[in-house]
């Protein structure tokens, strides 16, 4: 009898061990499991991981690149765009018909809009004047509505307009600069397929441009989790102008997505050990048309990423390691900005 009631005990300890595997992610013991996600039409949690490939340039050195523009929104940002969701789902603070808000500079609100297209949800992206064009479209093809808020406000201008939104109407913010779950979904979901792709399954160096922070910060997280003694890199966009004195650069605005220290996930005490590494922003623009012309659909935060990932590779100490790094979108939001330029 006593044995009948252990085994028993097993499997029920097991089966609730094993509903707690979603697909790519961890969820947290305390969510419930019982509001189930949507059952019709809904097919991005069916998804495989994006790719991890070794790239190397010219006789440059090998990068080891996740391929996250491969995302089915087209950028890395799905993957916080459901964690966060699906997390606020299945804990019953939103449900069909809530309206969810963002500010973002783009591939946040497209994420958010096909996510929410999915679930039923209603979504409203808030971006500073100026975002390109294709952005714009993408999320009204969505169904998502977009407000702009001014131009020199930048994106605290809109972060501004959501809070203030919030203030008067029922709204679920997800709130990408501050929520924890945007580093969560990378370090539960991106990292570990990372390491289940890379031979060997150790990484020395991670690299990548700074938004939220949530890549790097749970990118690093991930892989100490693993056990990975692991270097995290800030690649920098910068831009370099004479001064009469001398030359000084300050931070480019040229790579969409990467923004210059508003966020509460980036910070020193999350990243020990942290190194930066400038990139000037024409370096990284023609990286990025290298990297299009090898084949890779990318947009100019892969470029960033990529030169920055060979820099890392020329230090002495690192120069054996494996270094690792993200493409976080693609090159078809970028066809009326620069980057297309010399195309036209
Ligand atoms: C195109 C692009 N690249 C890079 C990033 C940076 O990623 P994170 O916000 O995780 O720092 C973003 C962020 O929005 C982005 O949109």
């Amino acid at each position: 009898m006593r044995r009948i009631q252990a085994r028993e005990a097993i499997v029920v300890v097991t089966a609730v061990a094993m509903l707690h595997i979603i697909p790519g992610y961890w969820y947290p013991r305390s969510i419930s499991l019982t509001h189930h996600l949507p059952a019709t039409n809904y097919y991005i949690q069916m998804l495989s991981p994006t790719p991890l490939v070794p790239i190397r340039l010219e006789d440059g050195p090998e990068i080891w690149c996740k391929l996250d523009f491969l995302n089915p929104s087209g950028s890395t940002k799905d993957r916080i765009a459901r964690f966060i969701v699906e997390k606020a789902w299945r804990e019953r603070r939103i449900a069909r018909g809530t309206t969810v808000v963002e500010a973002s500079s783009g591939s946040t609100s497209i994420a958010l809009a096909l996510v929410c297209a999915q679930m039923g949800l209603r979504f409203v992206a808030v971006m500073p004047e100026g975002v390109s064009n294709e952005r714009v479209k993408i999320i009204r093809a969505y169904g998502g509505e977009v407000r702009m808020t001014p131009r020199s406000a930048g994106i605290r201008g809109a972060i501004a307009e959501t809070e203030r939104m919030a203030e008067t109407e029922t709204v679920f913010l997800p709130r990408q600069f501050s929520n924890e779950d945007n580093a969560a979904a990378h370090r539960f979901g991106t990292a570990r397929e990372i390491l289940n792709d890379l031979p060997g399954g150790a990484v020395d160096a991670v690299v990548s441009g700074v938004g939220t922070g949530g890549t790097l910060v749970g990118l690093y997280r991930g892989f100490c989790d693993a056990g990975c003694r692991v270097t995290p890199v800030h690649a920098r966009p910068i831009e370099w102008s004479a001064t009469e004195d001398a030359e000084c650069c300050s931070f480019s605005t040229r790579i969409p997505g990467v923004l210059d220290s508003i966020s509460e996930i980036f910070s020193e005490s999350a990243l020990p050990g942290m190194a930066t590494v400038e990139v000037r922003g024409d370096e990284a623009m023609d990286t990025t048309r290298k990297l299009m012309c090898n084949g890779f659909p990318v947009g100019p935060s892969s470029g960033l990423n990529y030169r920055a990932a060979q820099l890392v590779a020329e230090r002495e100490e690192l120069h054996e390691g494996v270094i690792v790094t993200i493409f976080p979108d693609r090159m078809e939001r970028y066809f009326s900005t620069e980057l297309f330029g010399a195309l036209a």
